[in-house]
């Protein structure tokens, strides 16, 4: 379990594997910090700043924590083509927010933000900054001491490992600063009756039984990813997606949500004409076996923003290939014609 630590750490390019802690998911790496980060840092009045793309794992806990200490949120919008505003990102960060919690990739409209310079600007105005890599680090090469984060929320279960194991990878001195999030065994030095003292990290923050299986699991992946390469991983999924983007785009009545190829990744969310995207979903998958995910993707403020209750959503990884591609959009000309579009 330690050496599957040590390889995520270095998957990260984190300095000391110390600074990866094992949680079960993206959703309880951002929990974590809402809670133990958030309840030394934040006070009423103190402004939090997201964005309008953020999946609920990224707002819902800062929606809470914003309710226990009465901070303020306040969201970067959206473009037409899907991009973060970053002039209304530049006047929020006059504001001077004490956090920054944003997505590196959306897992609705595929776009990649420019984590490393929206970074560097909220440090400048003072600002800790989360960034949630949940579709990020599983997808393109991330480097932590590039970026320069303070805080990196990534799941096994989106990058060929295990569900029930996650990363929350912090700078040190937060994470030494933080008081614990769950108390129990492991996380303690000492315990008496009224009083215990802590672990050094990582453990500290990892209380009870830990998932060992599961653990090793992700360090399995993480061997895989590795010598697949990163960079290959990338290129792979922007080759098919320049290619999906241009079969999509002749299909008639289809529409694209989010930018252009050069500046998303692997994830088409689409709709086509006013079939409803659970119907498209069922279609694809008895007419051709393609499987696509229908409905909001956990993003429900950004649905509304787009107007729409839900889209279909093709989704591309390492093992994804053109000709599938290709079935794919012969399954949409099979629902134009079942649905007489
Ligand atoms: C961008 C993004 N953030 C967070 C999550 C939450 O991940 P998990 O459910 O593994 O905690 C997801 C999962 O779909 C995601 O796509």
């Amino acid at each position: 379990m330690e050496k599957a630590r040590v390889k995520v750490a270095r998957f990260i390019n984190a300095r000391q594997s110390k600074q990866v802690i094992f949680t079960r998911n993206t959703t309880e790496s951002i929990n974590l910090v809402a809670f133990s980060w958030g309840s030394t840092h934040i006070a009423a009045g103190d402004l939090i700043v997201l964005t309008e793309m953020e999946h609920h794992s990224n707002l819902v806990p800062w929606q809470l924590l914003a309710q226990r200490t009465g901070a303020r949120l306040e969201f970067v919008p959206i473009t037409e083509d899907g991009l973060l505003r970053q002039d209304i990102y530049e006047e929020l960060l006059r504001q001077q927010p004490k956090l920054v919690a944003f997505t590196h990739m959306s897992n609705v409209l595929g776009t990649i933000n420019p984590a490393q310079e929206m970074i560097a600007q909220a440090h400048a105005a003072g600002a800790t900054v989360l960034l949630d890599a949940a579709q990020s680090v599983p997808h393109l090469p991330v480097d932590v001491q590039a970026l320069d984060i303070d805080f990196l929320c990534f799941s096994a279960h989106k990058m060929l490992g295990p569900t029930g194991i996650g990363v929350l990878y912090g700078k040190r001195d937060l994470l030494e600063d933080m008081p614990p999030f769950m108390g129990g065994g492991d996380m303690i030095r000492t315990v008496g009756l009224r009083q215990s003292t802590w672990n050094d990290l990582p453990w500290k923050f990892e209380a009870g039984t830990p998932a060992i299986a599961e653990a090793i699991g992700l360090g399995a992946a993480v061997d895989y990813l590795k010598a697949l390469g990163m960079e290959h991983v990338l290129r792979h999924e922007q080759e098919l997606t320049r290619y999906a983007m241009e079969q999509l785009q002749a299909v008639a009545g289809l529409t694209i949500y989010g930018p252009d190829a050069d500046r998303r990744g692997g994830v088409i969310s689409f709709t086509l004409g006013d079939i409803h995207p659970h119907d498209l979903a069922s279609i694809l998958d008895q007419e051709v076996g393609v499987a696509v995910r229908a409905g909001h993707h956990c993003a429900q403020p950004l649905m509304e923003r787009l107007g729409l209750a839900a889209t279909a959503r093709a989704s591309f990884y390492v093992y994804t290939i053109k000709e599938e591609i290709d079935t794919l959009v012969q399954g949409l000309q099979k629902a134009i014609q079942i649905f007489s579009l």
